[in-house]
């Protein structure tokens, strides 16, 4: 596991950036894992400049996120499908038809969660998974006690994270209770996996996700067990960790 701890969150977003450019550029038709979240952001915000600026091409890129909330209509503005349009396809030459996010309105909504897998793996798989992490160390939306070899499936959110997210909804009533998000395993068969955190509300996660044990309690810690990790995290977030970490990767771009 690689550990880079940033000055801020721009150059931390910048770096992420760089390593999935740099597989897009190897690979056209690269299968992007992607997370929703604030964390993410400024990661959105730097690809899509390279894409105006720098040309960095989408055209054959496939996208797989990790989750979205069960029952929120895709156009309301708090789905992860209103949430990724906005912040990220609609800048960029992504294909429509190449975009997946779980359907967190389908009738049989297991059976989604299985097509979900299927699709991934007809695609040859992920090639590089952003992650951000919750408060309290979910990936995804593998809340505390998730299974490490979980699938794709139907979870009930975690009151921690109901509580967190409700700051984007008008209440905490209007959270949904479920979800569907892919399984720590499906996130571990990604060939890379690329872990963003910033705040110093993220500090005691990251610490408990690196530098503890590896456990179902923490369901971040599970990367542990990945062959190829890149964390990077900001200074404020990297405030509780008891190892020194360098501030820039072995190589650059991979
Ligand atoms: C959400 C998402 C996660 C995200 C996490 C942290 O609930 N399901 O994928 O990583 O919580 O969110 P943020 O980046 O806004 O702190």
């Amino acid at each position: 596991m690689e550990v880079v701890v940033k000055g801020t969150y721009e150059e931390m977003s910048c770096l992420a950036a760089q390593v999935v450019a740099g597989i897009v550029c190897r690979k056209p038709r690269a299968v992007l894992g992607l997370a929703t979240g604030s964390t993410p952001l400024g990661t959105y915000k730097e690809l899509i400049r390279m894409h105006k600026v720098e040309k960095l091409d989408f055209s054959q890129v496939v996208t797989f996120n990790l989750d979205e909330y069960v029952g929120l209509p895709e156009d309301n503005d708090q789905s992860y499908h209103y949430f990724m349009r906005e912040n990220f396809f609609k800048h960029i030459n992504v294909v429509r038809a190449n975009i997946h996010i779980p359907d967190g309105n389908a009738e049989d909504l297991e059976e989604a969660c299985a097509m979900y897998e299927i699709e991934i793996e007809e695609f040859g798989g992920i090639d590089v998974q952003i992650l951000g992490i919750g408060s309290n160390g979910h990936i995804a939306f593998n809340e505390p006690g998730s299974s490490l070899g979980s699938r794709t499936r139907i979870k009930t959110l975690d009151e921690r994270t109901r509580r967190d997210n409700a700051r984007f909804f008008k209440s905490i009533a209007e959270v949904p209770k479920y979800c569907v998000t892919m399984g720590i395993g499906t996130i571990l068969e990604a060939r890379k996996i690329i872990l963003l955190a910033n705040g110093a509300g993220k500090a005691e996660a990251i610490k408990a996700a690196i530098e503890g044990p590896i456990s179902a309690s923490v369901p971040a810690s599970a990367v542990q067990l990945h062959p190829d990790v890149l964390v990077i995290v900001d200074k404020a977030a990297a405030a509780r960790l008891e190892r020194e970490y360098p501030s820039e990767p072995h190589r650059l771009v991979r």
